[in-house]
């Protein structure tokens, strides 16, 4: 026995176990990806749930390093979709049976926010006749906030560590009030008691990021017991402080690597949590929400933004579906969910199971 494949069969995913398990290539990597696909297959099935996302607003006061569309890039035209706008796109995701909804936003904290997200939510309810799950990925808020859009009809949340390294968080964000990483991990404990389906995650292949880095990723999102995760791999912005090390970031086919056995390394030790099949993995490569869905991903989020913004959320560069709304049309999202060997759990709200069994 390797001792890849011992670990997959003692099951015991301690940290040495994580960084061995991200290390491995040929055919322990195989076995590794056969038994993510074994689990999800047990756990979750072959479905896959949608979720329409809105991008609400790039209007953001933060200033993370790796972040296009940080408050002090100028170059951003800034917008806020409007609400009957966004009515049009609750339609849509009601009329083609997403199932749910993602609302994400820049980060910004004020009581005008706080309404606008409420008068969201009760459009949500009211076009979707209460059928439509509820994300929102608008940053860190207080508990009152948290507490507010709970009771307005938001039923996940999904605020990603980005890294749970406090020294590379650090280096990925400025170290000042607004960008505290104690007060990132108190919004999260917030939201775990406001009674949200918690979700978090973190970027892959960052410049400074080691294997161990990755593996107390994992294990931090095991601890903290989420309900969800989003995590994808780091895309360079011209426009943005961390652009200065790109030539510390690896290689594209090492990020896809790393974001597959991420997924794939979750899905094993978290059997039956939701996992995002992210954009930015698309971004990296052709086919890469495939890959993420083979590796053990089960939620896809269909950009329903109106083209007219699209351009204007770029939190890297090249992100797709910029300039062609076809990317992710009903049609195209249908197709690449088949070529995974998946199928598309339509009328579905696709809670997680996680959540639900606690
Ligand atoms: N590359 C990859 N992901 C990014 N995000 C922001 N900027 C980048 C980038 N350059 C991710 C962050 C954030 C989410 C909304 O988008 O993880 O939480
Ligand atoms: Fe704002 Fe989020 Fe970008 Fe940070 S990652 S600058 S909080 S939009």
């Amino acid at each position: 026995m390797t001792s890849v494949s011992k670990i997959l069969a003692d099951e015991k995913y301690d940290r040495e176990a994580v960084i061995t398990l991200l290390k491995s290539s040929g055919a322990d990597r195989e076995l590794l990806f056969t038994k993510a696909a074994e689990i999800k297959q047990e756990y979750i099935g072959n479905k896959v749930h949608l979720r329409g996302l809105i991008e609400l607003t790039n209007r953001c006061y933060k200033n993370c390093y790796y972040c296009g569309i940080r408050a002090s890039n100028k170059k951003v035209k800034r917008f806020t979709v409007g609400l009957p706008e966004i009515e049009q796109a609750i339609k849509f995701t009601y009329d083609n049976n997403y199932g749910s909804i993602v609302i994400q936003s820049g980060e910004l904290q004020s009581e005008e926010f706080t309404n606008s997200i409420e008068n969201i939510l009760s459009s949500i309810k009211k076009i979707g006749k209460g059928t439509l799950g509820v994300t929102l990925s608008c940053g860190e808020q207080s508990m009152e906030t948290y507490r507010r859009w709970k009771e307005a009809g938001a039923t996940r949340y999904l605020l990603r560590i980005e890294s749970s390294d406090k020294d590379l968080y650090y280096k990925l964000h400025p170290n000042n009030k607004k960008h505290n990483f104690e007060d990132r991990l108190k919004a999260l404990k917030y939201l775990r008691n406001c009674g949200y389906q918690t979700g978090t995650g973190v970027m892959i292949g960052l410049p400074f990021q080691t294997i161990e880095n990755l593996a107390d990723d994992l294990l931090f999102m095991r601890n903290l017991d989420i309900d969800m995760c989003g995590m994808g791999p780091y895309i360079e912005h011209a426009d943005t402080e961390l652009y200065k090390y790109r030539k510390k970031v690896p290689p594209k086919e090492t990020r896809v690597d790393l974001s597959l056995k991420m997924i794939a390394i979750l899905r094993i030790m978290m059997k039956d949590i939701n996992i995002a099949s992210t954009t930015a993995m698309q971004t990296l490569i052709n086919g890469g929400r495939e890959m993420a869905l083979k590796a053990g991903a089960n939620i896809v989020m269909p950009n329903t933004t109106p083209g007219l913004y699209r351009e204007q959320y770029a939190l890297y560069n090249n992100k797709p579906g910029i300039n062609e709304e076809a990317e992710d049309s009903k049609q195209s999202i249908e197709k690449m969910i088949e070529r995974a060997g998946c199928i598309v759990a339509y009328g579905e709200m696709g809670n997680s199971r996680h959540f639900t069994k606690r």
